[in-house]
C-alpha cells in the first residue's frame, strides 16, 4: 500500500535532518551548515555537509546527497518505505491507510490519476473492444501505425453515456476526481455521465510525460456534438495556453536538432512524427501564447512555423508572431501548397519532401512582405508606405539590436528605401513598444536577498569534488536560481538562454527536471525533487547545488558587494553573461575558421570580417557591467 504523500511530508518535517544525522555523525556548525566526517566513505578531513535550512545533506568527497529518508536508506540499507516507517516510529507517528488518508491525497495527484486511468481505458477501448474496431479503422485510414497509436497513447471513448462512469465505479474509484478533470459531467438529478462519447481520443501529455487532458475528434456523421474537436476543460493540471502538444515526445529531437517545427493540429504532429520528422510541436489551433513561447525557448531558439494558408488557425498562429519575435527566437515560415496541411502533405509526398520544404522556409519579413504583396498592399505609394511600416513594426519587436539592423538593411535593399528613413520609423516603434512594455512586463528591479545562500563547501577541503566535475560556475548558478522559484526570474533567464546553453549533460538534465517539477507542482522544494529523481549522480548534483553558495557571487565579493546582499537578479545577469560569452567565443572561433578558408580560396571575406566585428561588439556588450541592466 502506498503511503500518502502528505503523510510522508509530515514524517519528514517531524524528523529534523540535523537531529537524525547527529545520532550517527559528529556534526560541527560551520556558518549556516553543519560539517562532519562522511559515513558513506573513508575520509580524514570532513566534507560531509548538512543544511538545516534546506533539510538536505551533501558530501563533497563522495558526491552522495539526499534528504532524511535517503540518509536512513543508505545507512541502514533499507527500502524507501522502510525508511519512512523507521522515522515515523521514531517520532510516534502512526501510518494507517484509512479511506480518510486516501481522500487527503492532494487534488493534483487525483487529477493526474483520473487522467491516467481514463487514458488507459480509452486506449483499451480502441485496441481491445469490438466497438473500438471502427475507431481503429479510422486511424488506419489516416495512416497511423500501431506503433504510433501506442507511442501517443491514442484511444477511443465509447458511444455511451456511462462507459467510463461504470468503469470508474467498477474499480472502486471516486467519480469526484474524474468530474474535476472534466471526464465526467454532473446531471441535474445528481448523477453523472461521460463527457467524451464515440470519439477518437488524443491524450495531451505534460512535458514530463503525464496525461493532463484530452482532445477528442469526431468520427461519425451523426455525432450530435458541435465541433470537429472537443477538448478537456482547463483544470489545475491542464492549462491550454501553457501546453504544447507533443513536446513530451519531441523534446529530445528538438534539442538535438536545435530547431523546432510548429504545426497546428494533433494529427499534423503525429503524422510528421511517424514520418521521421520528430522535432515538432503543435499549438492546437490557437494563437501562440507567451507561456508557450517561453516553454519552447527552454529547448531551442530556432522555430519554423508551418503555415497552411486555408486554416483560420494559421492566422491565429501569425498573430502570435510578435511574442515569438520579442523572445528573440529565430523564426522562419514554411508555406504549404494550397489545400494541404502538414498531415495531408506528408502522407502524399513523404518526409523527405516535407524536409525540403522546411529547408526553403523564408524569414518572417519575407513572409509578411509576401502576404502584403498578395493583398495588393504594394500597388499604391500609400499602400507601400503602410506595408513597409507594418514590417518595421515587427522588426521593432526584436530585442536584439544587431538583428534589427540586419533586417533594416534587408528591407532597405528590397524596397529601395533609405535606411535612415527606416531607422527613424524603427525608433518610433521601439519607443512605442517601450511605453506599453513599461507598465506591465518590465524587468523587475531585484529585491534584497532575504534568505542568503548558505556558505559553500568547507574552504581548503582537500577531498576532490566528485559530483559536479564539468559543471561550470554559471551552470551551477542557473540551477541554484531555478531552485529559488522566484516569479519572473526563470522567465528572465530563459528569455536570454536556452536549456541547450547548459552544456554539461547533468546540469542540463537537472535543470529540465526542476522545470518540469515546477510546472507540475508549482514548487521547487528540494525534498519533493529528491523524491522524484532516481539517478544518484543527479541527486548528488542537486544536493551539492542546494548546500553551496552562488559561484559567481565571488565576482560580487571582489566588487565589494557583500554576499548577503547579492541579488538573485544580479546573479542571473552574471550567469547569462558567462554562458553567452562562451557561446560567442565559440562563434568567433568558427567564424575565424571560415574567414581563413574564404581568403585561402580567394573568396569574398568581407562578410566574415563584418561578422567578426559584430561578434566582438556583442562580446564587449556581454562583458560590460551594464549587461542586461536596462531591459
Ligand atoms: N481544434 C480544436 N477545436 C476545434 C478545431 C480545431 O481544438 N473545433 C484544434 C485541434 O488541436 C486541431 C487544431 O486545432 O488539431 C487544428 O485544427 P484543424 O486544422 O481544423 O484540424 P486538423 O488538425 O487538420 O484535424 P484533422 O486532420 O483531424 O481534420
Ligand atoms: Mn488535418
Amino acid at each position: 500500500m502506498r503511503i500518502p504523500p502528505e503523510k510522508i511530508e509530515e514524517i519528514r518535517s517531524a524528523n529534523d535532518i540535523v537531529d537524525v544525522i547527529s545520532q550517527h555523525v559528529r556534526l560541527k556548525k560551520r556558518g549556516k551548515n553543519f560539517l562532519g566526517l562522511c559515513p558513506f566513505h573513508q575520509e580524514k578531513t570532513p566534507s560531509f555537509t548538512v543544511s538545516a535550512e534546506k533539510q538536505v545533506y551533501h558530501c563533497f568527497g563522495c558526491g552522495k546527497g539526499g534528504n532524511v529518508f535517503t540518509f536512513v536508506m543508505e545507512l541502514e540499507k533499507v527500502s524507501f518505505t522502510e525508511a519512512v516507517r523507521t522515522l515515523a516510529e521514531k517520532v510516534g507517528i502512526t501510518i494507517t491507510f484509512t479511506q480518510a488518508d486516501e481522500q487527503r491525497e492532494s487534488e493534483i495527484e487525483n487529477l493526474y490519476n483520473a487522467c491516467r486511468f481514463a487514458g488507459l481505458f480509452f486506449h483499451n477501448n480502441l485496441t481491445k473492444t469490438d466497438e473500438g474496431r471502427g475507431a481503429m479503422e479510422y486511424f488506419r485510414n489516416r495512416g497511423f501505425s500501431e506503433e504510433t497509436i501506442r507511442t501517443f497513447g491514442l484511444g477511443y471513448s465509447m458511444n455511451s453515456w456511462d462507459a467510463l462512469l461504470n468503469k470508474t465505479k467498477e474499480e472502486g474509484l471516486q467519480p469526484e476526481s474524474l468530474l474535476k478533470a472534466g471526464l465526467l459531467r454532473s446531471r441535474d438529478d445528481g448523477g453523472q455521465y461521460d463527457y467524451f462519447r464515440g470519439r477518437v481520443m488524443f491524450p495531451i501529455f505534460s512535458t514530463s510525460g503525464r496525461v493532463i487532458g484530452f482532445g477528442a475528434r469526431k468520427i461519425r456523421e451523426d455525432d450530435p456534438v458541435q465541433g470537429k474537436y472537443i477538448n478537456s476543460p482547463e483544470t489545475p493540471i491542464y492549462n491550454k495556453s501553457r501546453v504544447l502538444f507533443g513536446l513530451f515526445h519531441s523534446k529530445e529531437a528538438v534539442r538535438s536538432a536545435e530547431h523546432a517545427l510548429m504545426v497546428e493540429g494533433y494529427a499534423d504532429l503525429i503524422s510528421l512524427y511517424q514520418a521521421g520528422i520528430q522535432n515538432v510541436v503543435a499549438s492546437s489551433g490557437t494563437a501562440l501564447t507567451e507561456d508557450q513561447v517561453q516553454l519552447i525557448t527552454r529547448y531551442t531558439k530556432r522555430l519554423t512555423l508551418v503555415y497552411d494558408s486555408d486554416s483560420a488557425g494559421s492566422n491565429a498562429m501569425l498573430r502570435g508572431m510578435d511574442v515569438v519575435l520579442a523572445h528573440d527566437l529565430e523564426v522562419r515560415i514554411v508555406e504549404l501548397p494550397e489545400g494541404e496541411d502538414p498531415d495531408s502533405f506528408v502522407r502524399k509526398h513523404g518526409g523527405k519532401e516535407f524536409s525540403k520544404l522546411v529547408d526553403q522556409a523564408v524569414s518572417f519579413i519575407d513572409f509578411k512582405a509576401k502576404q502584403l504583396l498578395r493583398a495588393g498592399a504594394f500597388n499604391t505609394p500609400d499602400g507601400k508606405a503602410e506595408a513597409v511600416r507594418s514590417i518595421v513594426q515587427s522588426i521593432a519587436k526584436m530585442p536584439d539590436e544587431l538583428k534589427r539592423n540586419f533586417y533594416i538593411k534587408e528591407v532597405s535593399a528590397k524596397y529601395d528605401i533609405y535606411e535612415t528613413v527606416l531607422y527613424r520609423e524603427l525608433e518610433r516603434w521601439i519607443h512605442e513598444g517601450k511605453r506599453s512594455f513599461d507598465s506591465g512586463n518590465r524587468f523587475q528591479p531585484g529585491r534584497a536577498d532575504q534568505d542568503a545562500p548558505p556558505p559553500s563547501a568547507p574552504e581548503g577541503n582537500s577531498a576532490p569534488r566528485v559530483s559536479s566535475v564539468g559543471v561550470r560556475a554559471a551552470e551551477r548558478d542557473v540551477l541554484k536560481l531555478l531552485l529559488e522559484n522566484q516569479p519572473g526570474l526563470i522567465n528572465f533567464i530563459f528569455t536570454h538562454i536556452t536549456l541547450a546553453d547548459l552544456e554539461d549533460e547533468q546540469a542540463n538534465r537537472l535543470a529540465e527536471r526542476i522545470l518540469a517539477h515546477l510546472d507540475e507542482t508549482g514548487s521547487a522544494e528540494i525534498s519533493g525533487l529528491l523524491g522524484e529523481i532516481e539517478d544518484p549522480a543527479l541527486k548528488g548534483l542537486l544536493t551539492d547545488i542546494a548546500v553551496s553558495k552562488y559561484e559567481l557571487s565571488k565576482q560580487w565579493e571582489t566588487m565589494e558587494v557583500r554576499i548577503e546582499d547579492a541579488d538573485p537578479w544580479d546573479i542571473a545577469r552574471g550567469a547569462i553573461a558567462a554562458l553567452k560569452k562562451t557561446s560567442l567565443q565559440r562563434q568567433i572561433e568558427a567564424n575565424q575558421k571560415l574567414l581563413r578558408e574564404a581568403s585561402q580560396h580567394g573568396e569574398d571575406a568581407i562578410p566574415f570580417v563584418q561578422r567578426h566585428q559584430e561578434l566582438i561588439r556583442l562580446l564587449k556588450e556581454v562583458e560590460s557591467p551594464e549587461f542586461l541592466k536596462s531591459n
